[in-house]
């Protein structure tokens, strides 16, 4: 809050300071004197439709040259409006006189509150937002006892209709506040409420084809301030205050967005956002709301199984199970060697399992053939490009705005990590830049200022060729970076690359070059965010780009300044913990180079390191590559640790069963590289317990002189002093201070599935660059040339909604869930003869898939766009499990 723009005003005679311009109702809320609201929301913008807020409103009166005019005592006189004032739409100047507490303002308020109930059903005993429902509230604390109007009164409608298979609507609740509708508009940009007919009759409709179409739906249901909007997953599940409420974390993506566990009687009755303006305000998506079906599923393991001489798995108790695998482990080791054993982890675990994983491999089996990098490229370079140039600490993406450029790399984050969305949304509507480069449409395109529409596989020219325009702009670059090792040798590298060959190779303008490194150049704060579809695209440019990114950052200056840097848009919730906990091949817990390198996970999956046992923990290879299952089979010795008996367990010598995120505590690291606690809700199924403890268990049968840990708060601890970059940090620390966030100090202006106190907001460690003398040195891979493919090149696609382990178990989604199609380009279509919904084939390496056609707009000729994980394991071998970008024949299918 700047000084100079603070204002001083009266409320009911009481000084209250707050910046001009702020809506009276946000002013006497940060000073703790409530106004009722309704259709007023801090985060939306104000209508004053509900006239809940009416207050009586004064200014200083002035005379005809502009001077106050002053009583006989020499104070201003006020000169009242004549009517009560909306305080949710005037916004407060120096010296207002704001008057709350007299009865003509109280009488308003009685009086809009037994306006509207004259049609309200008066159901609170049978509505699920009893007990948090601002109307129920605001009705006892300034409502009438009785009221003139009587059931003839009412109009009735009928009672919930769904708006969508996830959201009821219950239009005789609805006070058209209209909440939901701008939620729509403003944050989500999916303008697919609005009000039909007028009068009583009035309502809300869906006006999408596919109902309520919103990845963000749920979180009307969070901010409808009656039970007009209710979720199916938690309608009739339970009363609110009969509810455990635990924080957490969403365990599906990287950007770890804080939410609320409502447990009860053993079972999770609904997730909600926790507010962390850091994080997600108070915004969550509905993959995280509605996709925890999997913690109780009915197909959990529950109990350790060893696979007998008949192929059949037989339950085992821990002591006989670990024992079992130890002794294994221990003869692989001893025939073949440490190095004849490799490791997989999951970027969905926790860091204390991640810690305790690598520990387990290199200090104790001697292997250092680890990697968790199933779904993301290997060897780009970028997990220590992320340690070097990552988003600065203590930055927030939610305070981008004028003055900022985001640069989207081969992004879409709408249905990768959507709440990202939101947040690039409101850095453009704050005034940013949001520079989009992609090969395709994407959702992110209606927010981009400007737009490089490279060729699929120029992905890494592009950025070179945007690194050199803006070189050519700036004044000093890599001004305070001027001394880093390699910084000549990429001034080299560049100065001997013509930009029209690279504008060529990428399949760019020089205009659309120039413009885009015009708002990077001239950026105060620059944030680059990659997606996995840019590495992909890029294929053996990949580390190019990232080398190019890294250069970006340091030229500009902007690598470790607040707000700036560089994020990498991980394709699992924990991605970064597994890089930052060292389970990768060449680096050790918090990037320290390795001495012994070991097998990277494409060497273990293909067979290359000649690997005789593996542990896989959190990690289903044989679903996500299926070529790999051929070299699993093979194998001496496999352990899975997982949550399901999934197509990799099911070939396992042993299962061991593990306990979901919600039922044991533990840390993540978000993309951004914010170290978040959750708790514990429920208590694991059977006898599954968390991944950390079975690896302590395991160490224990080798005689690792490991301590010992009974908590995940002790292998915290260890973390804490092991790894550079988790410096100190400790559960208690991690939690911070609670806050009061002065948006939600009220709940009758936002429910946000907690009660006004909140903390656990987590820590970011510091980048390399932050340091006083940046050890770093920038790199630099020669360019190749991109290759004109022969057949169709795949680009597989990110949807929210996919078949994977956890979500599929949802079954709420299954109408939302993404089904196999391939999307080509009209030019291609036309030459092709395939029109809309014809089956075509695809076809590679003998693998053969059919699916139905699709035409998209702004899909390249010779590219298809291809759902990944949406079917079985054929569909993911064609499109190369995600990782690669497959070449493939397009043939007409059998009905086309
Ligand atoms: S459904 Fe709820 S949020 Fe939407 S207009 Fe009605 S009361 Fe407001
Ligand atoms: S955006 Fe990601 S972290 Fe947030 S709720 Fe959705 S899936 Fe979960
Ligand atoms: S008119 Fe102000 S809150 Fe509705």
């Amino acid at each position: 809050m700047s000084e100079q723009n603070l204002v001083t005003i009266y409320i009911d005679g009481q000084p209250v300071q707050a910046p001009a311009g702020t809506p009276i109702v946000e002013a006497a809320k940060a000073a703790g004197i409530e106004i009722p609201v309704f259709c007023h929301h801090s985060k939306l913008t104000p209508v004053g439709m509900c006239r809940m807020c009416l207050v009586r409103v004064g200014t200083p009166a002035r005379t005809r040259t502009g001077e106050l005019e002053l009583d006989e005592n020499g104070n201003p006189v006020i000169r009242w409006f004549p009517r009560l004032m909306t305080g949710c739409t005037t916004p407060i100047t120096e010296g207002m006189h704001v008057e709350v507490n007299i009865p003509e303002v109280q009488d308003a308020w009685r009086g809009t509150l037994e306006f509207l109930l004259t049609s309200h059903p008066l159901d609170c005993p049978v509505c699920d937002k009893g007990g948090e429902c601002p109307l129920q509230d605001l009705t006892f604390a300034y409502g009438p006892d009785l009221s003139r109007f009587y059931k003839p009164y009412k109009l009735h409608f009928e009672k919930p209709i769904p708006l969508s298979e996830l959201i009821w609507l219950d239009r005789e609740r609805c006070i058209y506040c209209s909440r939901c509708i701008r939620f729509c508009d403003e944050i989500a940009n999916d303008p697919v409420l609005d009000f039909a007919d007028r009068g009583r009759g009035q309502h809300i409709v869906s006006v999408s084809d596919v109902p309520f179409d919103s990845y963000f739906s749920g979180n009307t249901t969070d901010i409808c301030p009656v039970g007009a909007l209710t979720t199916e997953d938690f309608r009739f599940k339970a009363r609110v205050w009969e509810l455990n409420n635990v924080p957490s974390v969403c365990p599906h993506c990287p950007v770890g967005c804080n939410i609320v566990i409502g447990e009860r009687a053993g079972d999770i009755k609904r997730i909600m956002p926790r507010q962390n303006e850091w994080v997600n305000e108070i915004w969550m998506c509905d993959k995280g709301r509605f996709g925890h079906h999997f913690v109780r599923a009915e197909d959990r393991l529950t109990t350790p199984l060893i696979k007998g001489e008949d192929g059949q798995f037989r339950e085992a108790t821990w002591p006989e199970a670990l024992d079992y695998v130890a002794n294994r482990l221990s003869a692989v080791i001893a025939t073949e060697g440490p190095l004849a054993v490799g490791g997989i982890a999951g970027g969905r675990a926790a860091n204390e399992d991640l810690y305790l994983f690598v520990k387990l491999f290199r200090d104790v089996l001697g292997s250092p053939n680890i990697d968790h990098r199933i779904a993301w490229p290997v060897g780009t370079g970028i997990e220590q490009a992320v340690a070097e140039v990552g988003l600065t600490s203590e930055s927030n993406l939610n305070a981008l705005g004028k003055g900022a450029t985001i640069l989207m790399l081969g992004t879409d984050v709408n249905e990768a990590q959507p709440v990202t969305y939101l947040r690039v949304r409101k850095a453009r509507r704050s005034g940013a830049h949001v520079v989009v480069a992609q090969a395709r449409r994407v959702k992110e395109h209606a927010e981009a200022t400007h737009t490089l529409d490279y060729r699929v596989g120029g992905e890494a020219h592009a950025v070179v060729a945007l690194l050199k325009a803006v070189l050519a702009r700036l004044d000093e670059p890599f001004g305070a970076y001027k001394k880093l090792d390699g910084k000549d040798d990429v001034l080299a590298a560049l100065e001997a690359l013509s930009q029209e060959d690279l504008l060529a190779q990428a399949g760019l303008t020089a205009e659309a070059v120039e413009a885009a490194a015009e708002a990077i150049a001239s950026a105060e704060h620059l944030v680059v965010m990659v997606g996995r579809e840019a590495l992909v695209g890029a294929g053996v440019n990949a580390t190019t780009l990232v080398d190019a990114v890294v250069a970006l950052l340091t030229a500009t200056g902007k690598a470790g300044q607040p707000n700036s840097g560089l994020v990498a848009l991980w394709p699992h919730n924990n991605t970064q913990g597994a890089n930052d906990m060292g389970v990768l091949p060449h680096l050790l817990p918090g990037y320290e180079p390795a001495e012994a390198i070991g097998a990277d996970i494409d060497a273990m999956l293909t067979g290359a390191a000649g690997l005789k046992a593996m542990y896989i923990m959190a990690a289903d290879p044989v679903r996500d590559r299926p070529s790999s299952r051929a070299v699993l089979e093979n194998l001496d010795f496999l352990v899975v640790q997982d949550l399901f008996l999934t197509e990799t367990a099911q070939l396992a010598d042993v299962v061991l069963p593990a306990a979901a995120f919600a039922e044991r505590d533990g840390t993540y690291t978000s993309y951004e590289r914010r170290v978040q606690r959750f708790d514990e809700a429920l208590e694991p199924p059977g006898d599954a317990m968390p991944d950390w403890w079975i690896l302590a268990q395991l160490a224990s049968r080798f005689d690792a002189a490991w301590p010992l840990y009974t908590l995940a708060d002790d292998v915290m601890q260890e973390i804490a002093k092991q790894v550079k970059r988790y410096k100190k940090m400790t559960y208690d620390n991690l939690e911070g201070e609670p806050v009061v966030w002065s948006t939600t100090a009220d709940r009758h202006h936002i429910y946000t599935g907690t009660a006004t106190l909140n903390s656990w907001f987590g820590r970011q460690w510091e980048v390399e660059a932050e340091a006083r003398r940046p050890k770093f040195a920038l790199r630099w891979h020669d360019l190749q040339a991109v290759e004109d493919a022969e057949g169709f090149r795949v680009v597989p696609q990110t949807r929210l909604y996919d078949n994977g382990t956890l979500i599929r178990r949802s079954t709420l989604l299954d109408q939302r869930r993404a089904r196999p199609e391939v999307v080509l380009s009209a030019a291609d279509a036309e030459r092709l003869g395939v029109q809309d919904g014809d089956v075509v084939r695809l076809v590679r390496d003998g693998v053969q898939v059919e699916a139905p056609a699709r035409i998209g707009k702004g899909v390249q000729p010779g590219v298809v766009v291809v759902p990944v994980d949406v079917d079985g394991t054929e569909w993911n071998a064609l499109t190369g499990g995600g990782l690669e970008a497959p070449v493939v024949r397009l043939e007409k299918g059998a009905q086309a």
